[in-house]
């Protein structure tokens, strides 16, 4: 995978975890020597994916092709190692959980309706299905080979009859869903694989599909440093960038400090439409990717 997802330490990824806050640039020269003489042990996995990343980029300009590509190659070693780098079945499921009770403890209840934008093989969403009201689930991911393997979570786990909707997605447009429609959107593990136009256009059209009251949590790899990212893979963000970014689009965005109190080295933000009392422009979504 995608190797920010903060379960554990990447094989062979010299950005290591996210780790929310920190202010290292895991792309500079001497990051790269320090993390080589530290784990020698994983430079041989690193290279391999830095090999991979510039043959997967030649094939693939966009960046949704690229990743998807990714995902099939990580897919087809490990769905849990494709979700969260430790391929461990024991994180796959203590993260899952994570973020379910994270979610329940803010007030998801079963008559809300939830959006989850890269679902992945249902690491949280098996348990947010089972959560919701029948129908209430919708999961929407880039990757075939992912949503292949979310199927047979669902069969594993019995949840047929809750009937979640689960679909493919070449972009974050979300123009074949509902206006006003979800209470919770919550994306995982994304924004921390994704360049910044894909987030702007996450940002863009999330308003519109949002119920009224209803809002929209993401985690991210956060850095009080230089924005930069890892290969095409990982991205790191400073938290200022994205709040602006919202507000471009009608959005507030209230960075989360509860989550940082869990074992887990991304950052949440969560973002809300605001309201035309707040005397505040509407979104612009004029400019909108
Ligand atoms: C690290 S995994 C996390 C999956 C899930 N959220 C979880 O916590 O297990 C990232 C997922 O996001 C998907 N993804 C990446 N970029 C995306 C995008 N722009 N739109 C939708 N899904 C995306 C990937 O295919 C992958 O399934």
């Amino acid at each position: 995978m995608a190797a920010a997802d903060p379960a554990g330490s990447p094989s062979g990824n010299p950005a290591g975890n996210p780790s929310g806050g920190s202010s290292k640039n895991r792309r500079s020269i001497a990051h790269r020597v320090r993390y080589a003489v530290r784990y020698p042990e994983r430079v041989p996995a690193h290279a391999r994916r830095v090999a991979r990343d510039a043959w997967l980029r030649l094939k693939h300009r966009d960046h949704i092709s690229y990743y998807r590509a990714v995902m099939a190659a990580d897919t087809a070693r490990s769905p849990e190692a494709a979700v969260g780098h430790n391929p461990s079945v024991e994180k796959w499921e203590r993260i899952g959980r994570m973020q379910f009770d994270y979610l329940v403890r803010h007030g998801l209840e079963p008559r809300h309706r939830m959006l989850e934008i890269g679902c992945g093989n249902l690491r949280a969403g098996r348990l947010f299905i089972d959560h919701l009201d029948a129908g209430h689930y919708y999961g929407i991911d880039i990757s075939p080979a992912i949503l292949l393997e979310a199927q047979r979570t669902l069969v594993r786990e019995g949840l047929q009859s809750k009937v979640p909707y689960l679909a493919l997605v070449a972009d974050l447009s979300f123009e074949f869903l509902p206006e006003g429609y979800f209470d919770v959107v919550h994306a995982h593990s994304v924004f921390s694989h994704s360049p910044a136009h894909v987030i702007e256009q996450c940002f863009a059209h999330v308003g519109r599909v949002l119920a009224p009251g209803g809002f929209f949590d993401f985690t991210f790899g956060r850095t009080e440093g230089k924005e930069h990212q890892v290969l095409h893979e990982d991205f790191y963000y400073r938290t200022e960038t994205l709040v602006e970014l919202a507000r471009k689009y009608g959005l507030s965005a209230r960075f989360m400090d509860d989550w940082e109190e869990l074992p887990h080295r991304q950052s949440k933000i969560r973002v809300s439409v605001l309201k035309e009392a707040d005397g505040r422009p509407g979104p612009d979504v004029s400019a909108a990717p």
